[in-house]
C-alpha cells in the first residue's frame, strides 16, 4: 500500500487530498478562490498567491484529519510543479518542500495536465492505449499513450484554450466569472438563432477558438449597432454548439485513425454537460472503445488528481529534489 499526500496550488484552487495506490482518495481538500476573482471578473495572479499563503496550512491540516492519517502514514508528497501562474505554484511547491524535509519524505513533482488526466483512476483502471482530450482553462490537447506515463501530444489549439474561450464569451454576454458552468446553465434555455463560423486549422487535431470568440463579440457589437439587445441564452448556445461540435469531430478524427482501447475526458471543460451528451452519442460509433469521463469534482482543478498521478511517477522512481522549482511552462513528460 502506497499514500500519498498531494499539493495543488496552479492556480485559483488551494488544494490537498490524501490519496492511497493512486486510485482512492482518503480525503480531497479544495478552497476555491472564486468568490475573490468573481469580482474583479478573473483571476488575479497576485490576489491568487496571497489566498494560497494564507490557506495552505489549514487545506493539508484539513487533508489529514479528513483521511486519519498522521504524517507516519505518508509515503511521499506529491505536488504540482507546472504548468500554471508562477506566484500560485511557487506556494505549493514551498509547501511540499517544507513538509518533506521536515518530515523525511521524497517529494514527486507532477505535471498538472498528466493530474487531469490520470483523474480518470478514481473512475476505473486506464486501458492502453489511449486517448485523452484535456480540456481546461489553459489548455486542448489531444494527448496520445501507447502505455502508462507516455504521452504524445498530437493535436493543441493555435490560439485560445476552449476554457478561455468560454471565459471570454461569458463576460462579453455579461454571464461574469467563472464563465465555462454559466455557460453551460444558461444555453440549456438557448435555441439555434444565431450562425457561427466552424473553426479551421491546417492539422486535423489543431483545436482554434479564436476567431469563434471574436465572431460572438462581433455579433454582439452587429446587434447593437442595429439598436438590439442579444438573446445571451441563444448566443451561449450556438457559442457552445459550434465550440464543441468541432471538438468532437476532431477528436472522433484522432479515435479513428488511433483506435485506443479508452478514450478519456480530462480537465475543467470536461465538467460541461452538454459535451458529455454530444460525446456518448459519437461515441456509438465506436463501441470497442471505452469512453471515461471523470466524476464532476475531478474534473475541475483539485489534488486527488495530482496524487494519482504523482503514484505512477512515485512507482517509476520519479522523485524531485529540493532544489526542483516550479515552472509555469512545464511540458508534458517526454515533450521538447
Ligand atoms: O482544469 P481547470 O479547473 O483549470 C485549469 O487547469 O485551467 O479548468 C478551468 C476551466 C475554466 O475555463 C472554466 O470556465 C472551465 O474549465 N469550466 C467549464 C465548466 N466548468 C469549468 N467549461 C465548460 N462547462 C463547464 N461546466
Ligand atoms: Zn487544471
Amino acid at each position: 500500500m502506497t499514500i500519498l499526500m498531494a499539493i495543488e496550488s496552479s492556480c485559483d484552487e488551494t488544494a490537498c487530498a490524501v490519496v492511497k495506490d493512486g486510485c482512492e482518495i482518503l480525503s480531497s481538500i479544495v478552497s476555491s478562490q472564486i468568490n475573490v476573482h468573481t469580482l474583479y471578473g478573473g483571476v488575479v495572479p497576485e490576489v491568487a498567491s496571497r489566498i494560497h499563503v494564507e490557506n495552505i496550512s489549514t487545506v493539508v491540516c484539513e487533508a489529514l484529519q479528513q483521511a486519519k492519517v498522521t504524517m507516519d502514514d505518508i509515503d511521499a508528497i506529491a505536488y504540482t510543479q507546472g504548468p500554471g501562474l508562477i506566484g500560485s505554484l511557487h506556494v505549493g511547491v514551498q509547501a511540499a518542500k517544507a513538509i518533506a524535509w521536515a518530515y523525511h519524505k521524497p517529494l514527486v513533482p507532477v505535471n498538472h495536465m498528466t493530474g487531469h488526466i490520470y483523474a480518470n483512476r478514481f473512475v476505473t483502471e486506464l486501458q492502453w492505449p489511449l486517448m485523452a482530450l484535456v480540456i481546461s482553462g489553459g489548455h486542448t490537447e489531444l494527448v496520445w499513450m501507447e502505455n502508462d506515463w507516455d504521452f504524445k501530444v498530437i493535436g493543441t489549439t493555435r490560439d485560445d484554450a476552449i476554457g478561455e474561450a468560454y471565459d471570454k464569451v461569458a463576460r462579453v454576454l455579461g454571464l461574469g466569472y467563472p464563465g465555462g458552468p454559466k455557460i453551460d446553465k444558461i444555453a440549456r434555455e438557448g435555441k439555434p438563432h444565431y450562425t457561427l463560423p466552424t473553426p479551421k486549422t491546417a492539422s486535423p487535431y489543431d483545436f482554434s477558438f479564436s476567431g469563434l470568440k471574436s465572431a460572438v463579440l462581433q455579433m454582439i457589437q452587429r446587434e447593437e449597432k442595429k439598436d438590439e439587445t442579444i438573446n445571451v441564452a441563444d448566443a451561449a448556445y450556438c457559442f457552445q454548439e459550434t465550440a464543441l461540435q468541432s471538438m468532437v469531430k476532431k477528436t472522433m478524427a484522432a479515435v479513428a485513425e488511433y483506435r485506443p482501447a479508452m478514450l478519456v475526458l480530462a480537465g475543467g471543460v470536461a465538467a460541461n454537460s452538454r459535451l458529455r451528451v454530444l460525446m456518448e452519442e459519437a461515441m456509438k460509433e465506436y463501441p470497442e472503445v471505452k469512453l471515461v469521463i471523470p466524476p464532476l469534482s475531478c474534473c475541475t482543478d483539485n489534488a486527488a488528481m495530482i496524487g494519482a498521478a504523482g503514484y505512477v511517477a512515485y512507482k517509476h522512481g520519479l522523485f524531485g529534489g529540493f532544489d526542483a522549482a516550479a515552472d509555469p511552462a512545464l511540458l508534458m513528460p517526454g515533450e521538447e
